[in-house]
């Protein structure tokens, strides 16, 4: 039996999303990997409890993570079952719809019919009768944008989701979104896009100033470059790790990348932080981003990505070599979504 930690909320920062009555803490546990049916459940609960006691009230899931697609979800289910039935208003649980998750026309993109199904079917797999925050995956060039986000609407109205979102829409996309929920009555109250030191496309395109300007939050995914921005590959490509499983994560990035890491690691150890502390600091720098929204595939992890919270402050100097350093390389994996 979970009791949570009596200690949890007195540390970690919460955030206001946009212009909302919603507080995110400053940072996020999403659930892409490391939470389908090839990781212990046990691995998966301990670390849904450590994220829990550090304060970490957001738990992101969308309907294809795995493997198999869905199996997340379910997993979390039976966590929520098992442990965090008496927190539940103490969470906030997202979930999302844009990938491919079934087969025929109907089972990916931006439709009405899509979106609403596909949001039962996460209801039913984490046996919840609503979401915290449902969002549209990725922009659909095909299907009329008013579709998109009258399904949005629709979903909040009928109690699936209390608020609704968007991920990885580029700035002018994210304006009309933003523009046709609030004639809808429905507020855009979040973006989520991918925002770490080696990928700044939110800076180039806009978007983060956009944000701020629409009274939007934000949530970034991938802080750490899906580990990269950590002391994980320092020396090398360890066996078990994300680009060793060759997963999303190719051992060419790394490659790639991993100099300008080492230079990042050395500034990181200077400012008495581990490199995964400095990496999320960073990307919560200034409080243009609400949340930083980590990945871990153990609780040790996450206790040190906490550690972030404990010096969010960057000099001018320190700043400087971090955009000289990050001009070097650009990783954006998601790129084509926001084109
Ligand atoms: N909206 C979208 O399209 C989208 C896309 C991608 C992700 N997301 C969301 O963002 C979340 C985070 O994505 P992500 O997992 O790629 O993010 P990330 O935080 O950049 O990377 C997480 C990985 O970094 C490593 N790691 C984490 N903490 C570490 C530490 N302290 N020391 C050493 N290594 C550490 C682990 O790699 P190992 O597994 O190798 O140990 C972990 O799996 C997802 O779960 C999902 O909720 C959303």
């Amino acid at each position: 039996m979970y009791t949570a930690a009596e200690n949890r909320y007195e540390s970690m920062p919460y955030r206001r999303c946009g212009n909302s009555g919603l507080k995110l803490p400053a940072i996020s546990f999403g659930l892409w990997h490391n939470f389908g049916d090839d990781t212990p459940h046990a691995t998966k609960r301990a670390m849904c409890q450590t994220a829990f006691d550090l304060g970490i009230t957001h738990f992101d899931l969308a309907n294809n993570y795995g493997p198999p697609p869905g199996s997340a979800e379910t997993a979390f289910g039976e966590i929520l079952k098992s442990d965090f039935k008496p927190y539940r208003d103490e969470m906030i649980i997202s979930s999302k719809a844009g990938y491919d998750m079934w087969g025929g026309p109907y089972g990916e993109w931006g439709s009405r019919k899509y979106l609403i199904a596909s949001c039962d079917q996460s209801l039913k797999r984490m046996g919840l009768d609503y979401v915290d925050i449902f969002y549209s995956h990725r922009f659909d060039p095909e299907t009329p944008l008013e579709e998109t986000m009258m399904a949005l609407d629709h979903i909040v109205r009928s109690g699936r989701a209390l608020y609704v979102g968007i991920s990885s829409y580029n700035t002018q996309r994210t304006r009309e979104a933003h523009a046709i929920l609030k004639e809808l009555g429905t507020p855009c109250l979040i973006h989520q896009p991918s925002y770490n030191i080696l990928n700044r496309w939110v800076e180039t395109d806009g978007l983060k100033d956009a944000l701020s300007e629409l009274g939007m939050g934000s949530i970034a995914f991938v802080p750490l470059a899906q580990g990269l921005l950590t002391n994980k590959y320092l020396n090398g490509i360890p066996a078990g790790s994300r680009a060793a499983q060759d997963k999303s994560l190719h051992p060419s990035v790394v490659e790639k990348a991993i100099e300008s890491v080492k230079k990042l690691n050395e500034m990181a150890q200077a400012r008495g932080q581990t490199l995964a502390q400095m990496a999320i600091a960073w990307v919560l720098r200034g409080g243009g981003i609400t949340s930083a929204l980590i990945g871990a595939s153990k609780p040790s992890q996450i206790v040190d990505c906490v550690g972030a919270i404990n010096n969010l402050d960057f000099t001018p100097a320190e700043l400087a070599t971090i955009d000289a350093i990050s001009e070097e390389k650009s990783i954006n994996l998601w790129a084509k979504s926001s084109e």
